[in-house]
């Protein structure tokens, strides 16, 4: 959950168009079970996309919580004196974490959620996962809320029965993969992803994320696994791009078997500042995809004014070099804190939500919101609590088109803010 650095890449090139990022030719449409019509994209003969577009969000809190975010549904598991999955299943024990984390991953997403993504007309959802879901790999000294596999497969057929295109990822890689986050379910400044042991750990998770995923028809619109969600920033894990990066591809690709609707494979593009991911990629490799996470709350270079604030979302291009397709699979419309009370700027939110929405659908492949729900009293980072507050319109084909969030007006560029 930081942001990315700001960057002024040309163009980039155009991509190898691979068939399993073309939109489906065959998608059928299909009353839901809530009488809403949605788009039913399942074809056994590839893995489409349901438009040219993604427009999502993150089931951000499912399997893995973020205290900060969702404190109430932290507080009912019974650990409100802890901070990550680690330290709350030490102090429930096995056993009675098991049963609080089983309650939690059965109720905190539902076919209601589902129908009301669709009636906000969203096509996709991305599920952070921990590595955890695999028990077997998890150490006798570490403690994690077993039983999450069931509750995938659940969502992914609630995801897959209502049309949505599904991103997996390993959102908390083994070991802790950046100092002091959420996030990886274990915080802690000890940083120990980054080796031979904690790398392979690593790809052995993604073989098995992989094979459920071709094992099990409620997987079926799952389209894409993201390798690994925001390691640490900066040169010193060269080893990253060398090594881990082209074992998780080659390893992904073998569990998918030989077919021919592949797998995207996401890697955090190189704007987030960990290096390359294509440079030790397999020559010829294919059906790759990148992730940026645009959180201009997080970049210095953003002044905190709000006209640079819609200039920078309309204009910042997402997309590295020879890195098509970009997503911006995380983002948010909180600016700094304590600026832009939400009551009382209810037109900049909007405008704001829809120039990122253009810049990322301009500069991008599509955009997928953080996070879909929280228990917070904001709907700064809660796209359900923002619709419900007409911050964020149901019909965002009208609101790119009508907005007028990006148009500069008569020679002041977006001069109505201050
Ligand atoms: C998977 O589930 C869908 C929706 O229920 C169904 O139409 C399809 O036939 C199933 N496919 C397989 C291979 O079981
Ligand atoms: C994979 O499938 C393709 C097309 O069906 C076939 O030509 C190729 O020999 C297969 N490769 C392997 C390793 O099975
Ligand atoms: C389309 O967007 C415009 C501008 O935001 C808005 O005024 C209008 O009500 C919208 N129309 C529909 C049908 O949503």
């Amino acid at each position: 959950m930081r942001g990315s650095l700001t960057l002024i890449a040309s163009l980039a090139a155009l991509s190898s168009v691979t068939q399993a990022w073309l939109p489906s030719q065959v998608s059928r449409t299909v009353t839901g079970r809530r009488g809403l019509t949605v788009v039913e994209p399942y074809s056994p003969a590839r893995r489409w996309m349901l438009s040219s577009k993604i427009r999502g969000v993150n089931l951000g809190c499912l399997f893995i919580i973020e205290k900060w975010l969702c404190p109430d549904e932290w507080n009912t598991i019974g650990c409100s004196d802890q901070n990550d999955e680690f330290n709350c299943v030490a102090k429930l024990g096995q056993e009675q974490a098991n049963s609080k984390f089983q309650n939690h991953w059965g109720s905190w997403i539902t076919e209601d959620d589902f129908d009301k993504m669709n009636s906000l007309n969203l096509n996709a959802v991305r599920i952070p996962i921990g590595f955890w879901m695999d028990e077997g790999l998890v150490g006798s000294d570490e403690h994690y809320p077993q039983g999450g596999e069931k509750y995938l497969l659940d969502i992914c057929e609630m995801a897959s029965s209502h049309g949505m295109y599904i991103m997996l990822e390993m959102h908390a890689a083994p070991g802790v993969q950046t100092s002091d986050q959420q996030f990886t379910g274990h915080v802690t400044t000890d940083v120990e992803f980054f080796n031979d042991n904690n790398y392979q750990r690593g790809v052995d998770f993604l073989t098995y994320l992989t094979k459920l995923v071709a094992n099990n028809n409620q997987t079926r619109n799952v389209g894409m696994i993201g390798v690994l969600n925001e390691p640490e920033r900066g040169n010193s894990h060269p080893d990253l791009t060398s090594d881990f990066y082209p074992k998780a591809y080659s390893a992904i690709r073998e569990a998918e078997g030989n077919r021919s609707d592949k797998l995207h494979i996401a890697f955090m593009g190189t704007n987030w500042g960990s290096g390359d991911p294509k440079q030790y990629l397999p020559p010829g490799y294919e059906s790759v995809a990148f992730e940026s996470h645009r959180y201009q709350r997080w970049d210095s270079s953003v002044q905190v004014k709000k006209a640079a604030y819609i200039n920078d979302a309309c204009t910042n291009d997402q997309t590295a070099d020879g890195e098509t397709p970009t997503l911006v699979t995380e983002w948010c419309i909180e600016p700094p804190d304590n600026v832009w009370d939400p009551d009382a700027n209810e037109e900049f939110y909007k405008k704001w939500f829809a120039a990122q929405v253009i810049g990322f659908e301009k500069y991008a492949a599509g955009w997928m919101f953080w996070n879909w729900k929280s228990d917070l009293d904001d709907w700064r980072w809660d796209y359900s609590k923002a619709a419900d507050a007409l911050i964020i319109p149901s019909d965002l084909d009208n609101m790119t088109t009508n907005s007028g969030a990006c148009s500069t007006g008569s020679g002041s560029t977006y001069g109505h803010w201050p």
